[in-house]
């Protein structure tokens, strides 16, 4: 049997610490920018979503801010975190649902069907963390998930093409962490706090344009990626409306 790495995240203390770390993460501003642009493009108001590894719920905040939100279903297979993102959203004037699943496992399934279809279907920095024969599996799925015209978007952590890249990647990072501790930390042990993070090990990260392609094959349409600096990714697909020939 293969350990899984990705189960660092139900643990307690590292939910806790990467809403620290996260602050950090460089072009979040434009990763959500890029996000609202391609659904301004599409036309699309989103009025039920879905948040595949929800984390806090900082994906569906982002989403309600510019959009009529009245039912969103969030996922995740860490209890820290869906208790963080239930204390989000208490009290919120909103149909909400919290669904426990773990990407690897299809028993979280018809809980989320009995939600949708959605017209928006987002994730981010989440679906990473399975394999890559799990990813389109999953993506397969999202595609059921959507309503016709609906959008998958997908802000994702992507392998580098060479070393080169993923060293230009990790510099930026570093530096970002270093910054966003006011330059006042130890730059050394900055890098190798980032270096030696626990949940480092839990990333199976492949190219942007792999998933863009399986997004088309699946039957996506618009398929592309729509933001890329070195491992941060913006991409994303939509379901054929009626009129464009739907698949079921
Ligand atoms: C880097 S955090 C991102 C959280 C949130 N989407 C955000 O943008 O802040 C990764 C998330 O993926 C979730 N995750 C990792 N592996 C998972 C799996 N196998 N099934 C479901 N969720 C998973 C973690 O619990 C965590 O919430």
């Amino acid at each position: 049997m293969t350990t899984r790495e990705d189960v660092i995240w139900q643990n307690a203390a590292v939910a806790a610490n990467y809403g620290v770390s996260r602050t950090a993460i460089p072009f979040v501003d434009m990763h959500f920018e890029v996000m609202h642009r391609l659904l301004d493009a599409a036309d699309l108001e989103v009025t039920n979503l879905l948040d595949l590894g929800c984390g806090d719920g900082i994906v569906t905040t982002e989403v309600m801010r510019k959009q009529p939100v009245q039912q969103a279903t969030l996922q995740d297979f860490s209890d820290p975190f869906l208790d963080a993102a239930r204390a989000r959203f208490e009290g919120a004037d909103l149909d909400i649902a919290f669904v426990a699943g773990d990407f690897r496992e299809n028993d979280w399934h018809a809980a989320i069907t009995a939600r949708g279809p959605f017209d928006l279907i987002a994730s981010r920095f989440a679906i990473h963390h399975i394999p890559d024969e799990m990813k389109r599996a999953l993506y397969e799925q999202v595609f059921r998930w959507l309503k016709p015209g609906g959008m998958f978007i997908q802000i994702e952590h992507v392998a580098s093409a060479t070393a080169l890249y993923n060293r230009a990647y990790d510099k930026l990072m570093v530096d970002c962490l270093y910054a966003a501790r006011g330059h006042e930390a130890d730059y050394d042990e900055v890098y190798a706090s980032y270096r030696d993070r626990a949940d480092g090990g839990a990333n199976i990260l492949a190219p942007v344009w792999d998933q863009v392609q399986w997004l088309r094959e699946i039957g996506f349409v618009d398929a592309d990626c729509a933001f890329k600096c070195f491992e941060l990714s913006v991409f994303a697909g939509r379901k054929p409306a009626q009129a464009e020939g739907i698949v079921s």
